[in-house]
Order: C-alpha cells, then sequence, then structure tokens
C-alpha cells in the first residue's frame, strides 16, 4: 500500500493548503521538509472558500487529478466548504483509513503523560452514508450499513498496522449487545481477522465503556479500531485527552491516494496573525514520511518536535507561549 522510492526518483507531492491557517502551517511545514534529504516534487492544488469565489467550484477537478497523480497529499484547512472539499477527496480516493495518533507530548495539558494509541477509523460506511438518511412520515429515520467487506478491510488493516509498528494489542470497540446484528458481525469478524494475527492481544470493549477507560485508563489502549461514528466520536475524546488540536495530526489512507492533515480547521480567529501552531500540520507530515517508508527522515522530524515541546520556549499561544509560528518553524529546524 505505501511507495517506497530510492533516492533519485522524486516523491510527487499534491499540496492543497486551503483557507485561512491551512496556508499558514503549510507554508511552515513544507519549510521544514525541504531541511530533510528528500527531493519533494510539490505540486500545489486550489481548494476551499477561496477558491470557491474566485472559481466558482470549491474542489476543481484539477486539483482531484493532481492529488490521484501524486504519492501522497499533504493538505492544510478548508473554511466553510470543509465538507465539499475533504469528504469528497476522501470519496474519489476511496479513502477507507482514518487514522488519529492521540499521544502525549511535554508542557501540554494532557490527562496523563504516557498515553500513546492510534485509533483506527471505518471512513467509508457506519451510520455516515448521506443517501442512507431520509425523512419519513414520524420525522427522520438514517441506516446504519456494515459490510463484510468494509469492516474485514479497516480490522486488517489495524492488525497490520499494530504489527508494523511493534503494538501488543488492538481493541475491537463496538456496541453489538444491542445491535446484536450489525455490531455482531463486527465483533464476529474482528476474532476472525484476528486469528490471522496469533502475536497480538485481542480484546473487544462496548463503546461507551470505552468513552469511560479512555479516561480513567487511557495508557492501556495501543491500537483501536472501530466503525465510522464511534471513530469519529473518540478521536476527538482523544484530542480532548492530550491537550488541543494545535497538536493532532491524522492520515486517511485508501487504495488510490493518501492524504495527511491537521485535525483543526482554518481558525477565521487567528488568520493572518502569524500565531498558528504548526505542529499538527508537521505531524501530520511526520505521518505521511511514514507511509512513505522514510522512517529516517520521520524519525528526525518527529524528535525534533519533542526535543521543542521538551524545552518547552518556543511555543505558540494555544500551548501557553507566546512565539509565532515562524519562530517555531525556525526552531523546528535548528533542532532537526
Ligand atoms: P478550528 O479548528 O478552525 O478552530 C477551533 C479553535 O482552535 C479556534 O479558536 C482556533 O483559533 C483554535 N486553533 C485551531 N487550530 C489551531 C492551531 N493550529 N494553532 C492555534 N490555534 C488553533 O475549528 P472551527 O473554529 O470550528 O472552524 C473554523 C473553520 O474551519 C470553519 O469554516 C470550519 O468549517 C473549518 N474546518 C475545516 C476542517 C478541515 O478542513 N478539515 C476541519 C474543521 C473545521
Ligand atoms: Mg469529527
Amino acid at each position: 500500500m505505501s511507495t517506497s522510492k530510492t533516492k533519485e526518483n522524486k516523491y510527487k507531492i499534491a499540496v492543497v493548503p486551503g483557507d485561512g491557517i491551512g496556508r499558514e502551517v503549510m507554508e511552515a511545514t513544507i519549510n521544514v521538509l525541504n531541511n530533510l534529504d528528500i527531493d519533494f516534487d510539490y505540486v500545489y492544488g486550489e481548494a476551499g472558500d477561496e477558491c470557491l469565489e474566485k472559481t466558482g467550484n470549491a474542489l476543481p477537478q484539477e486539483t482531484i487529478d493532481i492529488v490521484r497523480d501524486s504519492d501522497a497529499c499533504l493538505f492544510g484547512a478548508a473554511g466553510e466548504t470543509a465538507a465539499d472539499v475533504i469528504v469528497k477527496l476522501r470519496q474519489e480516493m476511496k479513502m477507507f483509513a482514518n487514522l488519529r495518533p492521540v499521544k502525549s507530548y511535554p508542557n501540554t495539558n494532557s490527562l496523563a503523560d504516557d498515553i500513546d494509541f492510534m485509533i483506527v477509523r471505518e471512513n467509508t460506511e457506519g451510520l455516515y452514508i448521506a443517501d442512507k438518511e431520509e425523512i419519513t412520515e414520524d420525522g427522520a429515520t438514517a441506516k446504519r450499513v456494515i459490510t463484510r467487506e468494509a469492516e474485514e478491510r479497516i480490522i486488517d488493516y489495524a492488525f497490520k498496522y499494530a504489527q508494523d509498528n511493534d503494538k501488543s494489542k488492538v481493541t475491537g470497540v463496538h456496541k453489538a449487545n444491542v445491535l446484536k446484528k450489525s455490531d455482531g458481525l463486527f465483533k464476529e469478524i474482528f476474532y476472525e481477522v484476528g486469528e490471522r494475527y496469533p502475536d497480538i492481544k485481542k480484546e473487544d470493549f462496548y463503546v461507551d465503556a470505552t468513552a469511560m477507560y479512555l479516561i480513567t485508563q487511557p495508557e492501556s489502549f495501543e491500537v483501536i479500531v472501530t466503525t465510522n461514528l464511534f471513530g469519529d466520536i473518540l478521536s476527538d475524546e482523544g484530542a480532548g485527552l492530550v491537550g488541543g488540536l494545535g497538536l493532532i495530526p491524522s492520515a486517511n489512507i485508501g487504495s488510490d491516494g493518501a492524504l495527511f492533515e491537521p485535525v483543526h480547521g482554518s481558525a477565521p480567529d487567528i488568520a493572518g496573525k502569524g500565531i498558528a501552531n504548526p505542529i499538527a500540520m508537521m505531524l501530520s507530515a511526520v505521518m505521511m514520511l511514514r507511509y512513505l517508508e522514510e522512517n529516517e527522515s520521520a524519525d528526525r522530524l518527529d524528535n525534533a518536535i519533542l526535543k521543542l515541546l521538551s524545552e518547552g520556549k518556543v511555543l505558540t499561544g494555544d500551548l501557553g507561549g507566546n512565539s509565532t509560528t515562524k519562530e517555531v518553524t525556525e526552531e523546528i529546524i535548528n533542532l532537526l
């Protein structure tokens, strides 16, 4: 699924900065990437509110083509058009896996200091299928779809992720006591697929209990795999656990492409002031480097960010400091 290349063979990276601080954190991140010893060929694409104003389309076909032709895509943030841009891109690229790491860093508002787990969320079905929602005589209904194919694909992805990243346990999260058929099937597939990974421990919890365990014993989780809606909710709980949007990256992985983006939006309240925290975008770039199997560069950037946070001297306002995006970026380049 990932793309390993020799040094002479440049990676083609689609760069879609979007709106507001999306542009600012993207510029900072490209700056940092240019200080690693990898040759990237960046191809810029437009998308978002400004693009809509200028071209009448929030996600032009040209941008979709750029993303499709790339080895990986870096995405900043869109504004009000976010759903039209990012949801459509995920569909176009069939990005079935949404990965959100939850990790505690020093000098941040984290609930505990040894949190480090990955949420692997199914991105294509569950309760989030727009055309399965309808108005009825009594109100409205939404249909929850669980297919063997999609759940097997995401659960296998989670076990493989655990295997490749030295994780010892995968937790399947569902509500099979109430949703006996749909989540009953999810649970059944979880243990079926798990048999292919004899060295990895398996456990399953109900989603409501998991919501509590994330607060009471967050350090016990390593990899969580779950359906679309549950993954959406638990991953925001995870962001809250480790202290804020300025630090949370994500990846969308599919058969036709991969896209890496911070979880935050365009932050109109601070856009244009040069004070956005670029770390979430830079950690998204770390995830991209790992996807490209450029692990040495990924470690270098990851460690530089860790050092910056440990020193706690050059931090943006959201982390209690008063440094600018540019100052943080320069310090990370120094620490590389
Ligand atoms: P937001 O994530 O843009 O901002 C929420 C709060 O967190 C704001 O106070 C903001 O200043 C702060 N914040 C976010 N990222 C930060 C960073 N890197 N450094 C420092 N502070 C940061 O979410 P909000 O306000 O709900 O939405 C603003 C716009 O972004 C909306 O138009 C929304 O549609 C869009 N959006 C786009 C997303 C995407 O492109 N994937 C995701 C979420 C929202
Ligand atoms: Mg969400």
